[in-house]
């Protein structure tokens, strides 16, 4: 069985609390029980997890990557958080580890402030959703497991 990983970037820990208008009200522990039960649907294990260090995320993708190489995993779902508007290590990253990635939003950045409008990752991903919410998680896991077919 191959592992989605799932890799949450700076204050996606605080979801639930955090701007409810914007990102609703459901908690990280929500999308990691949503992302389980996508994965067992598709045939996918798990491997949640949430950071709020940069250098953390460019370590995770380049595990996820080697894993990936190895057959043992599917790819990635990324939600970088605001690191997707300054980071060029990440898009490195993504790059140098070949790593799939479907980079994913939350709320729909293009609707948002302009500052929001680039992505250092969109360049390096395989594919880009924004704007479905909490669920734009568990259609991400569906199109990883498709892809991976
Ligand atoms: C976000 C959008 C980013 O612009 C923001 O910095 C986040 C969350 C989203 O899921 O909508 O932290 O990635």
């Amino acid at each position: 069985m191959k592992t989605a990983y799932v890799l949450n970037g700076p204050n996606l820990n605080l979801l639930g609390t955090r701007e409810p208008q914007v990102y609703g009200s459901q908690t990280l522990g929500d999308v990691e029980t949503l992302c389980r039960e996508a994965c067992a649907r598709h045939g996918l294990a798990l491997d949640f997890r949430q950071t709020n260090h940069e250098g953390e995320l460019v370590t995770w993708i380049h595990e996820a990557g080697r894993a990936q190489a190895e057959g043992k995993a599917a790819g990635v779902i990324l939600n970088a958080g605001a690191y997707t508007h300054t980071s060029i290590a990440l898009h490195d990253a993504i790059k140098g580890a070949g790593a799939l990635v479907i980079e994913l939003h939350i709320s729909n950045v293009h609707a948002r402030e302009s500052f929001r409008h680039h992505s250092y990752i969109s360049p390096a991903a395989k594919a880009v959703m924004a704007g479905f919410g909490v669920p734009g998680y568990s259609l991400a896991i569906g199109a990883l497991a498709d892809m991976a077919r």
